[in-house]
């Protein structure tokens, strides 16, 4: 059993039951986060980039519940001068948690941290296997062609896609997406936060319509089982 709820924007967590992850936990300063970054209690917080909508609150999330962080390596170093504590991971790696599998994959999109743009290397998505479901979560990033490779090698249970454009795939690009990917169900993610980002989810589903794959759309706060 994997139960995932979505929280806003790229932020996804995501339970077995007895374990508890959270992706990217951008909540105070989201404006579709639906409960507050006290209310999380997590085992482990997992980071794709140093990006504020996605490094979020993962330090007082980490720290309030003596959880530990798991992001590529020049990222956790960054988190860990900041008191976190690490699991330290790279591209291409898979480690086995006590909740599961994760796998570091490409993206293909910038990571810097704080005001200072503080230099925490290259981007990356999750596959993660928990409670017998595989979850992929990308990220923020640009349509890649290894997207293929991934859903060729892997049985995707539920994926999260961000249809957003400006900073990542945009609709037609998350369409491909999907196509590579060959998910059982994806929801779209990273939309609507901002101004510049305002794409209607209907559009990705309306275009899909025809393919194998569930389009599953929720609200912030509301959560599905893989
Ligand atoms: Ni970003
Ligand atoms: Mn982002």
């Amino acid at each position: 059993m994997l139960k995932v709820t979505y929280l806003g924007h790229s932020c996804v967590a995501a339970t077995d039951g007895e374990h508890n992850i959270i992706i990217d936990p951008f909540i105070t300063n989201n404006p579709q986060a639906p409960i507050g970054a006290d209310d999380i209690e997590v085992d482990y917080v997992l980071l794709t980039h140093g990006h504020g909508d996605h490094l979020g609150d993962a330090i007082p999330i980490a720290k309030k519940n003596d959880a530990t962080i798991i992001a590529p390596f020049e990222l956790a170093v960054y988190v860990a001068k900041l008191g976190a504590e690490v699991h330290h991971m790279h591209i291409g790696g898979a480690y086995n948690f006590p909740f599961g599998r994760v796998k570091l994959t490409i993206a293909h999109h910038g990571s810097a941290a704080g005001e200072e743009l503080a230099y925490t290397g290259n981007p990356c998505g999750f596959l993660i296997t928990m409670g017998g479901k595989t979850l992929y979560h990308p990220g923020d990033t640009g349509l890649f062609y290894d997207m293929k490779l991934i859903g060729d090698m892997n049985s995707i249970d539920l994926a999260f896609l961000p249809i957003g454009d400006n900073f990542t795939m945009g609709v037609d690009d998350a369409v491909k997406a999907v196509e590579f990917l060959q998910p059982q169900k994806v929801v779209p993610m990273h939309y609507k936060t901002f101004p510049v980002i305002d794409v209607e989810p209907t559009e990705f589903s309306d275009k899909l319509k025809a393919s194998p794959t569930e389009v599953i759309i929720i609200e912030p706060g509301e959560s599905l089982e893989a």
